[in-house]
């Protein structure tokens, strides 16, 4: 008796808020049956606290109307207000039949126990390991219904047959992505999202979309799913045989138009191939003498005709955008100073990084500065020699506190080697 009034009490409070204006429905339509009911946050500085957003984050979720109705992933708690009035305003008065979880991270999960206040009834559709971990991030007074799904399982909602895929480890062990066979729709999880916000338009072809959104869609993929190259093969592999003309992940746009663009994107990604034959140098310079080198080597190679260069200092451009751009070049050239006769601490760092997202199929070449006990050199070496399929290039370039003019012969020696491995 009691629960009932709190229920009665809770939706009165929301028919109050909702009539009295105080947060209107933002949705969109994608097809008959499907609607787009995430929102975007714009005020988040950091994505998992760890990565720059320089223009926010879309969390993306997606509500079916068919004889069933299915919501496909919650949102992050941030717009959890939006969320569940959107949800609300497609439903109609509708029930919840089903929330597909297809990724228990909590950008997509952290508003599930919100919706089960308001949708008690509805069942839950995930993985076991995505149950498991619901029950690890979440103390239920009632535990919520959970029909746990395999591979290649089903479910009819009336006119549209789902069929769940498995994905582990992209990007948690417990993903599954979902293939709608009636509209030829693939609800792909964290696979094909990018860093930032939506912006009314959903859909990628409403977008410049190589103009504004692929160095995100790039620094997103390397930096969060990068490390799981092998298992996004796994998926590509199952999705090649799906007809897919519409891919709905749960960041960025949706793909309707154009899907082996991207799809292309994520194997060079995920193969650990390069896109980009030209050369990228980074360095750590405490005072300008490394950085003086590297600024000279670049004009080196220009000369010699290296087109689309990237030049970064590892100290100014963060960690994460120097890990895409690595990814993305077929040559690097690492220069830094020595530190604490051992490596100067944001280079470090960057290699670390690039060692834990399994950086591997790139040219590198090297350059080392140190003034008394030079130290670089030996822990770039020991670092890019736990990764695989490095190829070093010979001329090591060696300075003594600043570059001289008699090491200019051994710069132009290297920005030969350089030149020679792209086209
Ligand atoms: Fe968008 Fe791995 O969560």
């Amino acid at each position: 008796m009691l629960e009932a009034l709190l229920m009665l009490k809770k939706s009165l409070f929301r028919t109050i808020l909702c009539h009295g204006g105080f947060m209107m429905h933002c949705t969109r339509k994608i097809t008959d049956q499907l609607y787009y009911v995430g929102q975007s946050d714009r005020r988040l500085a950091l994505f998992e606290n760890v990565y720059r957003l320089d223009d926010g984050m879309a969390y993306n979720s997606y509500l079916l109307l068919d004889d069933k109705t299915v919501l496909f992933d919650c949102v992050d708690h941030a717009v959890e207000r939006q969320f569940l009035e959107n949800v609300e305003y497609v439903l109609g008065g509708r029930k919840l039949d089903y929330l597909v979880v297809h990724h228990m991270e909590p950008d997509h999960s952290e508003t599930i126990a919100a919706l089960l206040e308001e949708y008690p009834n509805v069942t839950l559709v995930g993985t076991s390991k995505a149950h498991a971990l619901l029950k690890q991030f979440f103390e239920f007074k009632k535990e919520p219904a959970f029909t746990e799904v395999k591979e290649n399982d089903t479910l009819d909602t009336g006119h549209h047959k789902l069929t769940f895929v498995m994905a582990p480890m992209v990007h948690w062990p417990e993903v599954m992505v979902t293939y709608d066979a009636t509209s030829h729709i693939l609800f792909s999880a964290d696979a094909f999202g990018t860093f930032g916000a939506l912006s009314g338009n959903i859909f990628a072809d409403e977008f410049e979309y190589e103009h504004r959104m692929l160095d995100e869609a790039r620094r997103y993929y390397i930096n969060i799913v990068g490390k799981y190259g092998m298992q996004v093969q796994m998926l590509l592999k199952k999705a090649s045989v799906l007809d897919i003309s519409m891919i709905c992940p749960l960041h960025g746009p949706i793909w309707r138009e154009n899907l082996a663009y991207i799809i292309d994107k994520y194997n060079t990604w995920s193969s650990y191939a390069s896109e980009l034959d030209s050369v990228l140098i980074v360095y750590g310079s405490i005072y300008g003498n490394t950085e003086n080198a590297a600024q000279v080597l670049s004009t080196k190679l220009a000369e010699r005709g290296v087109k689309n260069m990237g030049l970064y200092d590892v100290s100014k451009t963060d960690i994460a955008t120097l890990v895409s751009e690595a990814f993305k070049y077929k040559t690097i050239v690492f220069a830094s100073s020595s530190l604490n006769a051992g490596l100067f601490l944001n280079m470090e760092n960057l290699l670390l990084d690039l060692k834990a997202h399994f950086f591997q199929n790139r040219n590198v070449a090297l350059i080392q500065n140190g003034s008394w006990a030079p130290s670089a050199l030996k822990c770039m070496t020991e670092i890019l020699g736990s990764m695989k399929n490095i190829k070093l290039i010979e001329h090591k370039v060696d300075i003594r506190s600043s570059l001289k003019e008699s090491q200019l012969s051994d710069l132009d020696q290297l920005a030969d080697s350089l030149a020679a491995t792209v086209k």
